[in-house]
């Protein structure tokens, strides 16, 4: 009997395919396990090459971008996300939003208005304004702002992977990464019917503002704001102020660093929304970046806790 041999037949990358590159494999997995030399311990010229040379002090917005790509593959990060789904873990940060504060009185808000303009109204008329009237807002429109900003819309169930209760996680408006929501929502309530001039954080999960036991002047939040005359911004005039407080602790247990990115984004997009619904409303709305952390944090009281002031929008009736 004769043998018969036949050639085995490999697919790319083994040796015998065409477009076999031994070198390349090991630069292509290191490429993929990070893409900071450093971290990896084991370099080719070629790699090196392609490695950008951070300055940690100038570069160092870019390199956080770098230093959070998304690597699913992670052992650390399938096993950070994981306790997330379980009995344990997931009903307490279904309730993120809601925790304890030192908080002198609550008011709660009524339900929020209809917003009647077509969306495409409202983003051909959706424009920074600067200068303001000095009118109150209505207590039905500042509610009506704070539920496009943060309010409760709809709820999912959750299913926890240990065979736990299941447990109801109320989402908003404005999507959430993991439905974490690490970002609150500070009102100073500057010109507002039937409220209290004073500091307040939105609470979804009541549709309410819980009053800050804190004491500070207007004047106070005013000297926050930077080279506001430069821009003609009549901040005396102002209704209503948003401050967007980042928790970076609520999302980099589960997302690592990368979670400060999603913390940016969802500050963006409840900031947009408060821009729809402002406009919609009539009212005069600006993005401001122009304000002075430190001494912000100072003034909320946070400035000895891990939480960042992400964003600021002024809020009026249009001059
Ligand atoms: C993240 C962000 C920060 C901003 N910061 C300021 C600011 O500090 N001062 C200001 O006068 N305008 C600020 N703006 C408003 C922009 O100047 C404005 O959106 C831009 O000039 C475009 O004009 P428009 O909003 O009318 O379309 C900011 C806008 C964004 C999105």
């Amino acid at each position: 009997m004769r043998l018969r041999h036949s050639k085995v037949r490999r697919s790319s990358p083994f040796p015998d395919a065409p477009t076999f590159n031994p070198w390349l494999i090991a630069s292509h997995t290191m490429e993929e396990i990070s893409n900071q030399a450093t971290q990896v311990g084991f370099m080719t010229n070629q790699l090196r090459r392609s490695q950008r040379d951070f300055d940690p002090a100038r570069d160092i917005g870019e390199q956080f971008l770098a230093n959070t790509v998304f690597h699913p593959w992670r052992a650390e990060w399938v096993s950070s996300a994981a306790e997330y789904f379980s009995s344990y873990l997931g009903p307490v940060t279904a309730l993120s939003g809601s925790e304890s504060q030192n908080t002198r009185a609550r008011v709660v808000l009524p339900e929020p208005h209809q917003l009647d303009m077509s969306l495409s109204a409202v983003l051909a008329n959706r424009k920074s304004v600067r200068r303001f009237s000095g009118d109150p807002m209505q207590f039905d429109d500042l509610a009506t702002i704070c539920h496009a900003v943060a309010g409760i819309t709809h709820s999912t169930t959750s299913h926890p992977i240990d065979g736990g209760d299941e447990y109801e996680v109320r989402c908003r408006n404005v999507p959430s990464a993991g439905g974490l929501y690490g970002v609150d929502c500070y009102i100073f309530a500057l010109n507002v019917r039937h409220v209290k001039s004073a500091l307040y954080r939105y609470t979804p999960h009541y549709h309410a503002l819980d009053e800050l036991a804190i004491d500070q002047s207007v004047d106070t939040l005013f000297q926050c704001f930077s080279g506001s005359e430069a821009t003609g911004l009549n901040v005396d005039k102002l209704a209503l102020v948003i401050a967007y407080v980042g928790h970076p602790q609520k999302v980099v247990r589960k997302y690592g660093a990368r979670g400060v990115r999603y913390l940016l984004l969802e500050s963006g997009m409840m900031a947009f929304s408060a821009n729809l619904a402002a406009t919609a409303l009539g009212y005069g709305i600006l993005d401001y970046q122009s304000f002075l952390e430190d001494r912000l944090r100072t003034m909320v009281q946070i400035a000895d806790k891990p939480q960042y002031i992400l964003h600021m929008q002024l809020l009026g009736w249009p001059a």
